[in-house]
């Protein structure tokens, strides 16, 4: 890192999400929302303070411990999709659940099941044997989002999911987020830009340069 030294990006960020609801954080580029979902999800720790997901304080896990409780509870959809390229749409859904520990992984057949279920209700049953190069990136990010549901996690962490789609693609993975979100009952925790996204959930927080600004539940 040129420069070295440190960078605080968070500081003072105080929030809770209950169980089964959903929250959209908002603020402008590079005000720290990234980092505030990475923190939450446990793929990195924060430097002092504590994440509480459910009964469990992610904060006083192993790295290792970590990646197993986000293996099992945690699903994220990135801006970019990140879809395995040589994966089709199909082995791209099944893949966390083939990663679980042999006696948590469910039989080839329901693997299978699951998988084109969830590809079917997004609008993707039509493209389960095709490659991410094949696919729209409406597409892609429909399929990360059945494979961001596929474990059952508890909660799902989505950074900007439409930050790289039309609008009109963007409100297809919106409503397929959504439609899944409720049916599973997932705790859901957007980063968005769109205010109408936004006002759609539960609660909103607004960042403003690694501070949380406000907070509103909404009616
Ligand atoms: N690994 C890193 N090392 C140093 N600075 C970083 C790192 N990741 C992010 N930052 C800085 O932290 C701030 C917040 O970044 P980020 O969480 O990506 O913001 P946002 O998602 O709101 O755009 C930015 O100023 C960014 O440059
Ligand atoms: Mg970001």
């Amino acid at each position: 890192m040129g420069g070295g030294g440190r960078v605080d990006v968070l500081r003072g960020v105080s929030l809770e999400i209950p169980s089964g609801t959903t929250a959209a954080v908002t603020g402008p580029s590079g005000s720290g929302k990234t980092t505030l979902l990475g923190i939450m999800a446990g793929l990195e720790p924060p430097s002092s303070g504590r994440v509480v997901l459910g009964e469990t304080d992610l904060t006083a896990l192993t790295e290792e411990e970590r990646a197993g409780f986000r293996a099992r509870h945690v699903g994220f959809v990135f801006q970019t999709f990140q879809l395995l390229p040589a994966l089709t749409a199909l082995e791209n859904v099944q893949l966390p659940l083939e990663l679980l520990p042999r006696s948590e992984r469910p039989d080839r057949r329901q693997l299978r099941e699951r998988a084109e279920a969830l590809l079917e209700r997004v609008g993707v049953a039509h493209r389960l044997h095709h490659l991410p190069s094949q696919l729209s990136g409406g597409e892609q990010q429909r399929v990360a989002v059945a494979r961001a549901f596929v474990a059952r996690p508890r909660i799902l962490f989505a950074d900007e999911p439409t930050g790289n789609l039309d609008a009109e693609s963007g409100a297809r993975v919106v409503d397929g987020l959504e439609e899944l979100n409720r049916s599973e009952g997932t705790t859901l925790v957007t980063v968005t830009h769109d205010l109408e996204l936004a006002a759609r959930s539960d609660r909103v927080f607004r960042f403003g340069a690694g501070v949380l600004e406000s907070e509103a539940a909404l009616p």
